[in-house]
């Protein structure tokens, strides 16, 4: 597992923490820190993890707390993190506050995303130096992050006891094969107007169709005709989806709070409890014949999709060793074609785009995801290799994605999780 590039050539790790830090310093805004200036000119709820690791890798802590408070500060009484708060006016991003019409004041989308930011909140926890500031902190953030997830195991149960996303969106992988057939039922926005502001930003044929974005705006449109009512979506939704992704994020992220509780004088049982009825929800959406972890149409009633990133990211959470060296098999032969690794879609399947957003390109949270779960199972010397050959991606440029077939940075530039993973990950001592 690992990229074209000449580790001898590599910047120092001085010089790349710099730029990394650089890139983290223009992002920020007021107590929260955008993903990408211009493409993503808010705070997005999956984004402020690894963001907010970065910044405690750098020592800023005070920031690095602030980062999830902020985001927490926008939570929904039902205890659903929305996927992106618009604390600015900002015409860049479309679709914005009047699209989405939530009525929430900041105005937010009627959407989450994967739970990140609790396991971060964990990290937080044990590194903070200053064990006062690390108690007070978690322990007012505790409420926040007990909420969010008893909203999911409530308001997302699906019929394996996996986690249902009722958008791509909410899956952060948007238009990733996984959900093609899935989406292929969903009505398309009534409206013909539509206003894409990314491909001003982003070469089009890098980001999602315009058929796959008049569907996205589809479903927002049922949602809020359904105003919003966030203990009854998958009902609501044309798209309802057990996801492996969302799983594994939401069980780490309960097993991450047990692990600090006691530490943090809060009780352990309810975050335990879940940890192990998600654990349950995912081994059921291992797919034995293919090797790997596949989304579960609840609407359809059928798995779908190829291999994709929203498999791979089950190595987060812990799965069994035997399936973890099936995965590892498969990830392995797609490099005889595609050097840099890992790619978020199987090379082979007809839907595999290298340069289209989540339809080939190899993003840096994933190869964090994997390489820490590969670390956790034992796979040091594969997690090392993940490691390096991602560091030679960053070296290059902070993209949003990378084209596995020449590991040239696309995207969004200057991309803040890519910043501060390699804060938090690639150039840690
Ligand atoms: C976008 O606008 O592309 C985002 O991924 C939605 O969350």
């Amino acid at each position: 597992m690992g990229a074209s590039g000449d580790a001898g050539a590599l910047p120092r790790n001085g010089d790349l923490r710099q730029r990394a830090l650089a890139v983290l310093e223009r992002n920020h805004r007021d107590g929260y820190t955008v993903p990408a200036q211009e493409l993503y000119p808010f705070q997005w709820c999956w984004d402020s993890g690894p963001i907010a690791l970065g910044w405690a890798a750098v020592g800023r802590w005070d920031t690095a707390w602030t980062e999830l408070e902020r985001l927490f500060s926008a939570q929904w009484t039902s205890g659903m993190v929305p996927h992106i708060v618009f604390w600015q006016e900002d015409d860049g991003y479309f679709p914005g506050p009047e699209i989405w019409a939530t009525g929430r004041n900041p105005p937010t989308t009627g959407l989450t995303q994967p739970p990140l930011p609790v396991s971060a909140a964990a990290r937080l926890f044990a590194g903070d130096p200053d064990r006062d500031r690390a108690l007070s902190s978690f322990r007012s953030l505790w409420p926040h992050l007990v909420a969010w997830l008893s909203w999911i195991e409530r308001a997302r149960q699906g019929p394996h006891g996996a986690s249902v996303i009722v958008h791509p969106w909410e899956s952060g992988m948007d238009n990733s094969p996984s959900w093609d057939q899935s989406l292929s039922v969903v009505p398309e926005m009534s409206n013909e107007h539509i206003e894409r502001r990314d491909v001003a930003t982003v070469s089009a044929d890098q980001r999602p169709s315009s058929r796959e974005y008049r569907q996205y705006l589809g479903i927002v449109e049922v949602l809020r005709t359904a105003g919003w009512n966030t203990e009854r979506q998958p009902a609501d939704s044309p798209f309802a989806v057990e996801d492996p992704g969302f799983t594994a994020i939401t069980a780490r992220a309960a097993a991450d709070l047990a692990a600090v509780a006691t530490a943090a004088g809060v009780d352990v049982r309810a975050s335990t409890r879940l940890a192990e009825s998600l654990g349950t929800g995912l081994h059921a959406l291992w797919d034995d014949d293919m090797g790997w972890y596949r989304p579960y149409d609840v609407l359809a009633k059928c798995a779908v999709g190829p291999a994709t990133s929203t498999g791979l990211v089950a190595l987060w959470a812990g799965v069994p060793v035997a399936r973890v060296h099936r995965m590892l098999a498969r990830v392995d032969s797609w490099r005889t074609t595609l050097p840099a690794a890992i790619p978020t879609s199987q090379p082979d399947d007809p839907s595999f785009d290298p340069i289209r957003y989540w339809r080939g390109p190899v993003w840096v949270l994933i190869n964090w995801l994997v390489a820490d779960g590969l670390a956790r199972a034992g796979f040091t010397d594969r997690a090392s290799a993940l490691r390096t050959a991602t560091r030679t991606l960053v070296a290059r440029s902070f993209s949003e994605y990378y084209d596995p077939r020449n590991a040239a940075g696309i995207g969004g530039q200057g991309f803040s999780w890519s910043a501060a993973l390699t804060l938090a990950w690639l150039t840690e001592a």
